[in-house]
């Protein structure tokens, strides 16, 4: 089989590292990935968001399956332009993609399907956002009704921020605060059928403790020791199911990726929100974990003949990520800073530990930074606290001036604290 995978991020790069390693896939190509994906796979040129570009790319390659990862190529329609050639895709539609492009979208399948999600009103005008804020007091919570890169979501306790975000978005979706820990849950579907993957947690904030601003994403653990262990088959039930089935009865069926973000508050399980693709860097510990060959249970997705995919095989390994990112992140990141330090990690820590790029390129014969999120050290253990130490030495090997990490991931479910 061969394979393209677009987008050119850490998600991308554990996409096709197990890829890579499964025996089905005879040729495997990522567009435009970067320096580290282009050990696993060749690279191509292509503007992610152009549909036509990207089909016609499939096309040349002679590609059996095309798997986008990030959400912006999805909901531009660059899944339905690489159908309409013919060629199957992993990745829903621009129509079912809404469901991550629209908050308000997202708020109206989950109140058609019964979903528990928090309470919300849809804002259009100044004097919307007040009521709304009011009705629901502090902690304020406040969402870019459309895609906005991770910048979108402002959490706070002042209502001045609150009315300056809502303000400054054309329409935004306030809603209730979801106190409690939070768990990616992320299911694969042909827009029938639903296999969950095991859940994973995500750490937003870049600093240690849970301090300082919303990020992509600093590191994420799995499993998760400390969740009940009826969680996937609970989630399963209440939320990724009668999703798929809502979106399907209204003529828009989802397939690819359904990520649920979740809310364990002390009144059950809420949905802060959903995604339309893997989620980055869950993806990483979750992929890392999985021993089923991946190649055919996304072509099945994308077929519609998921139902005959036989039952996932997990590793028992725990596995842990941490991101490496650059100077000044999530603010403007420096990049270009030269990145040292990858072959060793090679050399002392492979196969257990190993690096994923996010954003970076080739120069020469040196590997630079070239966005915010620059790594993502990925390593698998006995349980937490073996994966974390083996993740954290391969941390400590690498050299990027200015770039900062936490140390705290998965610290605590690790129980070190
Ligand atoms: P999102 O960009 O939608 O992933 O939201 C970013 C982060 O904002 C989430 O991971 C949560 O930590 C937080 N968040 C979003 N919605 C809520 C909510 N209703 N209550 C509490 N925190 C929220
Ligand atoms: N880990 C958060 C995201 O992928 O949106």
């Amino acid at each position: 089989m061969k394979v393209l995978v677009i987008g050119g991020g850490a998600r991308e790069h554990a996409l096709c590292r197990s890829l890579s390693l499964d025996p089905d896939v005879s040729a495997l190509y990522c567009a435009p990935g970067n320096a580290g994906i282009a050990e696993v796979a060749e690279l191509r040129p292509v503007d992610a968001l152009d549909g036509a570009a990207v089909a016609a790319l499939a096309t040349e390659l002679g590609a059996d399956l095309v798997v986008v990862g990030p959400e912006a190529p999805l909901v531009a329609g660059v899944g339905d332009a690489v159908r309409a050639a013919g060629i199957p895709v992993f990745g829903p539609s621009a129509e079912a993609a809404q469901l991550e492009g629209s908050k308000a979208f997202a708020k109206d399948v989950m109140a058609a399907a019964g979903v528990p999600t928090a309470r919300s009103y849809v804002c259009t005008t100044p004097e919307e956002v007040d009521a709304a804020l009011d009705a629901f007091g502090a902690p304020y919570v406040v969402k870019d009704d459309g895609l906005a890169a991770g910048k979108g979501v402002v959490v706070t306790e002042d209502i001045e921020a609150a009315r300056a975000h809502a303000l400054a978005c054309d329409r935004v979706v306030i809603e209730e605060y979801l106190d409690g820990p939070e768990v990616s849950l992320f299911a694969i579907t042909d827009g029938v059928t639903v296999v969950p993957l095991q859940p994973a947690q995500d750490f937003k904030r870049a600093l240690d403790g849970d301090q300082g601003p919303n990020t992509g994403g600093m590191g994420a653990y799995s499993p998760l020791p400390w969740a009940d262990p009826k969680l996937v088959d609970e989630v399963m039930e209440l939320v990724l199911q009668p999703t798929v089935d809502e979106l399907r009865r209204r003529g828009t069926p989802f397939s690819g990726l359904l990520y649920a973000g979740l809310a364990i508050t002390g009144r059950g399980t809420r949905v802060i929100e959903f995604n339309a693709r893997f989620g980055d860097p869950e993806t990483q510990v979750v992929l890392a974990r999985l021993r089923t060959p991946l190649a055919s249970v996304l072509l099945n997705a994308a077929n519609g003949t998921l139902a005959d995919e036989p039952p996932l095989v997990w590793r028992d390994d725990a596995a842990v990520t941490v991101v490496i990112a650059s100077h000044n992140y999530p603010d403007t990141p420096r990049t270009g800073d030269p990145i040292e330090g990858l072959a060793e990690v090679a050399a002392e820590d492979a196969p257990d530990a190993y690096v994923l790029h996010a954003g970076t390129r080739r120069e020469g014969d040196a590997v630079v930074s070239a966005g915010g999120r620059v790594l993502s050290v990925t390593a698998t253990g006995s349980d937490l606290a073996q994966a974390r130490e083996k993740a954290y030495t391969a941390v400590a090997r690498i050299r990027l001036d200015g770039s900062q990490h936490r140390t705290d991931i998965a610290a605590k479910a690790a129980g070190l604290g």
